[in-house]
């Protein structure tokens, strides 16, 4: 049996995986975000800790024989978090997230001062990535800066607890902006211009390799054995891959969850950084991936849901599919919606850029607000999905993972928008969880065979040809919009 264990954003996950890839038990623990000041986002890395434990105990008590097979373990995590430790390991501040937008003038020094590194690093600088954060933190709280012993991802903080090691995985450390992606090692220059050491970082070791093992301690509280194997691991992302077998170059999804992405597999670094992809390591040695990050994805549904004061998201996709049929061109004088509620990564590198609507009338319905916003985070993953493929790597039918490909409605929309085939899968919502789990079963040996195994389809999406012209216009006025938002935030 292999553990998978997925700390999440807004929930920590973890399943029971069996030797042949059956998904055995399944938790999840709810985390919560604060958010003190305006573009701030922390979590305290030790209620990962403590809801790590309750995830475990749960699963023990629910399947206790399955829990005393666990034999190894694989870690998913959200990336680009700054957890930062002292030198007897302990956090000197709340983590800093993913989508915590504080650092933006230190990225936007970086990227001055050091135009060359993003071909290196694989991404440009971009405020919520890793490394800007601590630029951000030596100029607003030098004594905490200088309490820095050790700076770890999320996951591995997790991981730390667990074995007692710093170590982190080639796709969680290539999140960092620290990582020379090509020749997976940490990047001196970037390290300096941040002004760290190496030693500062974690062990680097590839997502399948035995990384460690449970303390006798832990594995006391945690009523498992000593000899567990715990893996490399790997990010959120690419640990999804895993789990839906996307492996090889050529392989491609979407992820629609709180945040969204394009993601296509590669067998070497392609790259457009200026573009705004991220070209990053894959959670498996020799592999890479090219991925356009939208930073609010299924949250714009939530969002507009709760404002249209409707009993939740289904009962608002409900109304839209009964008032804007999915085959039907919408009307021109339908909204237009600019999904950026937190800012954008790909392609537009802004975390200032805030969303809108457009093409408002007195006849605008909350159901056409709500098809606006479903076709709206549809053309963030176009631009997302165009930047991907400038990189040169391929996004040809692709997987649907993530909460929002629960609605069927949303699946085809996107399948129109895009102009591709898209499947869905069963069981995809754990699919970070499963691909850690694979991994866990990778480090302890198993064969690649399991690796490769996907999950069954559940539903395949057509384009509907007789709507790609109407999309194409919408797409075009869309697109025209950005200038706009821009604008709006760079006036004094
Ligand atoms: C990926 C990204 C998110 C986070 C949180 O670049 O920012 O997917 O990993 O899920």
């Amino acid at each position: 049996m292999s553990l998978g264990i997925d700390l999440g954003t807004s929930a920590l996950k973890a399943v029971m995986l069996d030797e042949r890839g059956t998904v055995i038990g399944q938790v999840g623990v709810a985390l919560a975000i604060t958010r003190s000041r305006p573009g701030w986002s922390e979590q305290n890395p030790d209620d990962w800790w403590d809801a790590c434990v309750a995830a475990l105990h749960q699963l023990k008590l629910a399947q206790p024989d399955a829990y005393a097979r666990i034999c190894c373990i694989g870690l998913s995590g959200q990336m680009h978090g700054a957890v930062l430790l002292d030198h007897r390991d302990r956090c000197i501040r709340p983590a800093i997230l993913w989508n915590d937008s504080r650092a933006l003038s230190e990225a936007t020094m970086l990227a001055q001062r050091f135009p060359s590194f993003a071909d290196v690093l694989g991404s440009l600088p971009m405020a919520g990535l890793t490394a800007p954060k601590l630029l951000w933190l030596k100029a607003n709280d030098a004594e905490a800066f200088s309490a820095v012993d050790c700076v770890l991802s999320p996951k591995d903080y997790l991981r730390l607890k667990l074995t007692g090691d710093r170590a982190t995985d080639m796709s969680d450390a290539a999140g960092t902006l620290w990582l020379d992606v090509r020749n997976r090692r940490w990047f001196e220059p970037m390290i300096e211009a941040t002004g760290l050491k190496p030693g500062q970082l974690p062990r680097l070791v590839e997502g399948t390799a035995a990384a460690g093992h449970l303390t006798a301690d832990v594995a006391m509280t945690l009523g498992l054995s000593q000899r567990v194997i715990v893996a490399g691991s790997g990010g959120d992302n690419p640990a999804s891959a895993v789990g839906i077998g996307a492996v090889d170059a050529g392989h491609s999804f979407i992820t629609l969850g709180t945040s969204a992405a394009v993601v296509s597999v590669t067998d070497h670094v392609k790259a457009n950084a200026g573009a705004g992809v991220h070209s990053y390591c894959h959670a498996l040695p020799h592999r890479w991936y090219a991925m356009g990050a939208i930073l609010s994805g299924a949250s714009c549904l939530t969002w507009i849901s709760r404002l249209l004061s409707q009993p939740g998201e289904q009962a608002l996709l409900d109304l839209v599919a009964d008032r804007m049929p999915i085959d039907q061109p919408v009307p021109a004088t339908a909204p237009l919606f600019l999904p950026y509620l937190s800012g954008e990564r790909t392609p537009h590198n802004d975390p200032l850029a805030l969303g809108g609507f457009m093409n408002l009338g007195h006849d605008t319905s909350a159901a056409m607000l709500g098809y606006a916003v479903l076709e709206g985070v549809g053309f963030g993953l176009r631009d997302a999905m165009n930047s991907v493929e400038s990189a040169g790597a391929m996004v040809a039918s692709c997987s649907l993972v993530g909460g929002g490909a629960r609605s069927t409605y949303w699946a085809q929309l996107l399948s129109n928008v895009l102009g591709r085939e898209l499947r869905t899968l069963s069981g995809s919502e754990l699919s970070a969880c499963i691909g850690a789990a694979k991994l866990g079963f990778a480090a302890y040996g198993q064969g690649p065979e399991m690796l490769h195994a996907g999950l069954p389809v559940k539903r395949t999406f057509v384009p509907d040809p007789a709507l790609r012209d109407a999309l194409q216009t919408r797409y075009e006025n869309f697109r025209g919009l950005f200038p706009a938002v821009q604008s709006l935030h760079r006036q004094p």
